[in-house]
């Protein structure tokens, strides 16, 4: 089975293969010739997962898939949510967002925070959602050089490492994405082909 993954994130794509552990064949939109930015201007999870999908779905004839995530941090209301991409600005990096949660959070004790993930996929002209949490505790300052984004600020419940001192398959196995991808994986199996995937 080929599924096309619509981002342009190379970690992702390596996460997400790693999750998927050649039970399917996953393709880069590099790999099916698309170079442009994708759109996602909308203000939830759900409708920017899908016009992502959607986007590549109908301009390639393709099932695909896309995700979006996001972090709510409690004590900032929820805050950045979908916004986590471009907190600090429309042209923040990843430093620049995380400096930005840091100072918010500066002195202050409830440090609770959940990254969430929604993936939608289109399959035969179908669309389904897939969503995966995982809860946890923002830092004090950034530890660990693994992964991307808000890695090095996260350390997700029931351990002592952020996301970025953790390996690709040890995160997979409790974040956000490798819970949504594990959903996805699973409706393939389970609905779609009525047998293991090949
Ligand atoms: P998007 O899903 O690519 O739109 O991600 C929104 C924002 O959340 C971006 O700033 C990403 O870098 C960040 N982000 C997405 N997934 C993760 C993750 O697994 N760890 C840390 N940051 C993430």
């Amino acid at each position: 089975m080929k599924l096309v993954f619509a981002t342009n994130n190379k970690n992702k794509i390596k996460e997400i293969q790693s999750a998927i552990l050649g039970k399917m064949e996953i393709l880069s939109l590099a790999e099916i010739g698309f170079s442009g930015e994708i759109p996602e201007d909308y203000d939830t999870l759900e409708e920017n997962a899908l016009q992502k999908a959607t986007h590549i779905a109908t301009r390639f004839n393709v099932n695909c898939f896309a995700d979006d995530t996001g972090l709510e941090i409690e004590a900032l209301q929820g805050r950045p949510g979908v916004y986590s991409a471009r907190y600090a600005g429309s042209q923040a990096s990843a430093e620049n967002n995380m400096e930005k949660v840091l100072r918010e959070l500066k002195g202050e004790s409830n440090r609770k925070a959940l990254f969430r993930t929604v993936i939608s996929l289109k399959y035969n002209q179908q669309d389904y959602f897939f969503e995966g949490i995982v809860q946890g505790q923002i830092l004090e300052s950034k530890t660990g050089d693994e992964g991307f984004g808000y890695d090095p600020i996260f350390q997700p419940d029931g351990f002592c490492q952020s996301f970025a001192e953790m390996s690709i398959a040890q995160k997979n196995k409790i974040s956000h994405r490798g819970l949504a991808v594990k959903r996805l994986v699973q409706f393939l199996e389970d609905e779609i082909t009525g047998s293991p995937v090949q």
